[in-house]
């Protein structure tokens, strides 16, 4: 492997390893664009800490084995970079109708509005999730928490320069308009919301972005290992690089939530409550009842799932057979990776029951990686409820059936209870509280969200982390806060 690929070029004010310094046109463009972006950055990334130092992992090389070192950093010094994994030689498209031709160096002309599309979708989802989560700051329940926090959204920035950098250097003046787009789009905003809507949601409290870096950040994952198939290559490089960072989000999300469990439990625990529902009991000790962080995983797995879109695509069909983006794992999958003639089972509403029907497997792509998706969810699942059943409690956090609460696709038009029967509006109606979060369920949650800043300390609610982060201690001050 080229070692001037993996090292990161520092020198310019935009780090890289793309050799920007010898692009001018696109170093010219991405150099337009990053004031606009202090400037969102200012407006709609974290509120307040600013002039903090937080100790943040910057990426300085895309060797799997090393590539981030820690330091202080405020976050607008943060170095922003574009990072991509090293080519690999002599790569070939591992799907689709170009199956086994050499990977494309440059944008296929006949795909390239599918192509922009895609990557438009996925920078678009990045600076969303920063503004949904700048209001957490203030009510961190530790400083590492809040290091995580920061550090989550310094490198979903990064993730928008990932983005914005293909659009610049590969689709010429419609990628600048597109790279404009998505600093004028804002999560929520009536007139020009973010594309997708789990990303116009609310992250209204530390339980509800622990459960979004699980579920939602997951959705990411399952889409940058699909792209990172892809038959342009330098958006598979993007990707895989991109991949490295977001584990570290999904691993904020499953042990944020590990250590909430742990924290009831064991306040349960000492304070003699038997049972798990006896919710104002648990509440009053200053922690969050199960049944409420059932409500929600509840929420925020439904709103991921209807990331996936629609079960039956032709759109997803399309991406495939063009080589574009291709299946989880395509490369280690054992079938011909052009699916002309398989089929795979959907769930589908058929006479008003839920079954699974064979669909064409071209077409059925996304309710593939939803089920991928699914499988790859479970795993937190187990370790919470290991937690739970440690602690000698009869209580199962549980996936809601895929038709609960769903906006989009086969089950968009029905109500379902989350073990997955069919419900009329009124029974929804009435029920709807015991299955999502309601205002009140909001109002506990936020009851708790008071700040701890003090080296070391935790918050009522969470349990500390069994191991710091760079193998520092609990009590090591990863924010020196600056008022
Ligand atoms: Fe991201
Ligand atoms: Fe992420």
């Amino acid at each position: 492997m080229n070692m001037n690929i993996m090292k990161v070029d520092y020198s310019t004010k935009i780090p890289n390893n793309v050799n920007l310094s010898e692009d001018r046109q696109v170093l010219k463009a991405l150099e337009g664009w990053h004031p606009g972006y202090i400037d969102w950055w200012h407006d709609m990334g974290p509120e307040g800490f600013q002039q903090s130092l937080v100790y943040l992992r910057t990426a300085y090389s895309v060797d799997p084995r090393g590539w981030a070192k820690f330091d202080y950093v405020k976050m607008p010094d943060y170095r922003w970079g574009i990072l991509l994994a090293p080519q690999e030689e002599d790569r070939k498209i591992p799907f689709g109708e170009h199956y086994g031709e050499p990977a494309w160096q440059e944008v296929p002309g006949e795909y390239r509005a599918m192509l922009r599309r895609l990557i438009v979708i996925q920078g678009d989802t990045e600076p969303a999730s920063v503004e949904q989560q700048r209001h957490l700051g203030k009510t961190a329940p530790s400083l590492y928490d809040m290091r995580n926090l920061f550090q989550v959204n310094v490198e979903e920035g990064r993730h928008l320069w990932a983005m914005v950098y293909l659009l610049q250097k590969y689709f010429g003046r419609d990628g600048r308009e597109e790279a404009d787009e998505l600093l004028r789009r804002r999560s929520g905003d009536a007139d020009s919301p973010r594309m997708l809507g789990a990303f116009n949601e609310k992250t209204p409290d530390w339980l509800s972005f622990f459960m979004f870096t699980y579920f939602t950040d997951r959705d990411g994952k399952m889409q940058l290992h699909s792209l990172a198939q892809s038959g342009f290559d330098p958006l598979s490089r993007t990707c895989r690089f991109m991949l490295t960072e977001e584990a570290h989000h999904m691993f904020v999300g499953e042990t944020g939530i590990t250590r909430v469990v742990q924290r009831t439990v064991d306040a349960m625990k000492a304070a003699g409550v038997e049972d798990p529902n006896e919710i104002a009991k648990v509440r009053a000790l200053g922690v969050i009842d199960l049944p409420t962080i059932q409500k929600k995983l509840n929420l925020h797995y439904s709103l991921s799932l209807d990331l996936f879109g629609s079960e039956v695509s032709t759109n997803a069909a399309n991406a495939f057979n063009a080589g574009i983006k291709g299946r989880y794992h395509e490369t280690q999958i054992a079938d011909d990776h052009r699916l002309a003639n398989d089929t795979y089972p959907v769930l589908k509403l058929v006479d008003g029951e839920i079954k699974r029907v064979d669909e064409p497997a071209l077409t059925a792509l996304n309710m593939r990686l939803r089920d991928d998706y699914t499988q790859d969810c479970v795993k937190g699942l187990l370790r919470w409820n290991k937690v739970i059943s440690t602690a000698g409690y009869n209580f199962k956090l549980a996936l809601p059936n895929v038709a609960f609460h769903r906006a989009i696709g086969e089950f968009k038009d029905v109500h379902a209870a989350p073990e997955g029967g069919l419900i009329d509006e009124a029974t929804w109606t009435r029920r709807r509280d015991e299955w999502l979060p309601s205002t009140a369920d909001g109002d506990f949650v936020a009851s708790l969200m008071t700040p701890v800043t003090e080296v070391g300390g935790f918050a009522s609610w969470i349990a500390p982390p069994k191991v710091g982060i760079d193998n520092k201690p609990g009590d090591f001050e990863y924010v020196k806060i600056e008022t």
